[in-house]
């Protein structure tokens, strides 16, 4: 197995815990009720998980597994879609939490498809985002940082498999 650890730490646990708390109480703000989370699996779970404990009342959750990355650190453009919600999104104040907008391909794919399915209200969260790669326009209504042309690993983020259980964003040198 490769082992290329993290060189260094980007964002700190601390650092990640008061923005993420900050997220919730504005996400919360601009929805105080019936709020309809989709995280994106596998690099949104921490994210998530941790967003959902800031929030006070009513949350709902579901789950999408999509693939972009084949392995490594580069794109192929192409995105699968691994495991559909269980739940319908119609009429539903839908918010979807991402870990990281590269390109933009997989998250404009992703409201894409979902737009198709009627929620009231659609938006999108992610973690970090990298916008000196975006290929596509894609709009992102809460970000937590903007990062430059890093390929960061840990808090759900990966770099083949390893590294999601950092509680810390680090960077691997490529
Ligand atoms: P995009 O389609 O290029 O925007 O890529 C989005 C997906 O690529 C994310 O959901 C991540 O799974 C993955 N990705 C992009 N950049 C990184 C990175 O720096 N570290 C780990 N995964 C990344
Ligand atoms: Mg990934």
């Amino acid at each position: 197995m490769v082992d290329r650890r993290p060189s260094s730490v980007l964002i700190s646990a601390e650092q990640l815990q008061r923005r993420v708390a900050e997220l919730a109480a504005e996400i919360r703000a601009d929805y105080p009720e019936n709020l309809h989370i989709i995280a994106v699996l596998k690099g949104a779970f921490m994210f998530m998980s941790d967003l959902v404990r800031f929030m006070d009342g009513s949350v709902s959750m579901d789950f999408m597994a999509v693939s972009s990355y084949a392995k490594g650190t580069t794109t192929s453009g192409e995105v699968r879609l691994l495991k559909d919600l269980d739940m319908s999104l119609d009429g539903k104040d839908v918010l979807i939490v991402e870990d990281i907008v590269d390109t933009g391909l997989t998250l404009t794919y992703l409201q894409e498809i979902l737009r198709a399915r009627n929620p009231r209200m659609l938006r999108t969260a992610c973690l970090l985002s990298k916008p000196s790669r975006r290929k596509v326009d894609v709009a992102v209504d809460y970000v937590g940082f903007t990062i430059d042309d890093h390929f960061v690993v840990g808090y759900g983020l990966d770099y083949a498999e390893q590294y999601r259980n950092l509680p810390y964003i680090g960077l691997i040198e490529t």
